[in-house]
């Protein structure tokens, strides 16, 4: 492979299995220098999903400075999913305790800090809501031309998950995402327009099982667990929502892509938090955000099985 220079990235999520999953597949595919991990308040309370994003970065020995995010959402009260997620967040296998603390600053300083000092630009990876990264824009608007891009799962031009309009992380924060998208930072969407297609199947959790190594004895238990949820609502296959805006950094090629105008709804009786695309260019606005509506499912979860493997080689 080419020596390509790795991307600068922050990830910034609410572990969350496919958070985590997503985490594990960044720092496993050695194409990304991960400057720091935030957690959001989403699936679970920010301490839940700040314990567990420690606990993940030392399970897959990501030693980085992790800082814990926003409390609540922008405006509105916090929303968590226990039953996807269950009571920790994270259920399922058991993980190692955290082997270092959080950092004494909250996200928005971190992300701060590290944009400023980055040599290049740096992307957002947003996998939750997306309060931090709302935060640091209204905060920080001399660093805005320091972001690369936001690459962020959330939304959906066609379909919600929590409500018939409504994706889950941008309901959680609608005010937040508003935010994001008038932001003018190149957007990077795996919506559920994506992500639902992005199916890993019962046999694709059992090429991981196979590989026997400290992390894939993790994710595939976490992939069970995930499952169970969406295999009681029809699923084929866990959805891999979050490893679409880690994947499609590195694969581009597996995804089809086109640019919207896309426009947060954060309020109505029926639609709030719904990501509205303007199809048809009726709005007299440019495009703010790259959207991902397709992928090649079968070589989303071979890169995903692959990259997973090298946990039991030795690391980039
Ligand atoms: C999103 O909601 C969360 O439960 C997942 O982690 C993902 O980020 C999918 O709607
Ligand atoms: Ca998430």
């Amino acid at each position: 492979m080419p020596n390509r220079k790795k991307i600068p990235i922050i990830l910034d999520g609410d572990p969350g299995h496919d958070d985590a999953i997503a985490w594990v597949l960044a720092h496993a595919s050695g194409r990304f220098h991960i400057l720091a991990v935030t957690t959001a308040a989403g699936n679970q309370t920010i301490e839940k999903t700040t314990y567990n994003a420690l606990r993940v970065c030392t399970l897959i020995g990501l030693h980085v400075p992790v800082a814990k995010g926003c409390r609540k959402p922008l405006l509105t009260e916090p929303m968590n999913a226990p039953s996807v997620h269950g009571e920790s967040g994270l259920d399922g296998p058991a993980l190692p305790e955290p082997a270092f603390d959080a950092q004494p600053e909250g996200a928005v300083e971190l992300m701060a800090r590290v944009i400023r000092n980055s040599e290049d630009k740096v992307t957002i990876v947003s996998t939750g809501p997306m309060t931090n990264t709302a935060a640091f824009l209204l905060a920080h608007p001399e660093l805005k031309d320091r972001i690369e891009r936001i690459s962020m799962m959330g939304g959906g031009l066609a379909l919600g998950n929590w409500t018939p309009a409504a994706e889950f992380n941008i309901l959680v924060d609608p005010d937040a995402a508003k935010i994001v998208f008038e932001s003018g930072v190149p957007i990077l969407m795996a919506g559920l327009d994506v992500t639902e297609k992005a199916l890993i199947l019962p046999e694709d959790f059992e090429r991981i099982r196979a590989q026997h190594n400290p992390v894939s004895d993790i994710v595939w238990q976490w992939l069970e667990f995930f499952y169970r949820f969406h295999r009681s609502i029809g699923y084929a296959g866990a959805p891999m929502h979050d490893p679409c805006a880690v994947m499609a950094l590195i694969h581009p090629e597996i995804f089809t892509i086109r640019d919207y105008y896309v426009q947060i709804e954060t309020c109505g009786d029926y639609c709030k938090g719904a990501t509205v695309p303007d199809w048809y260019g009726l709005s007299g606005h440019v495009p703010n955000a790259s959207c991902i509506l397709d992928v090649d499912r079968k070589a989303f979860a071979d890169l995903l099985v692959e990259t997973i493997a090298v946990y039991g080689e030795k690391m980039p």
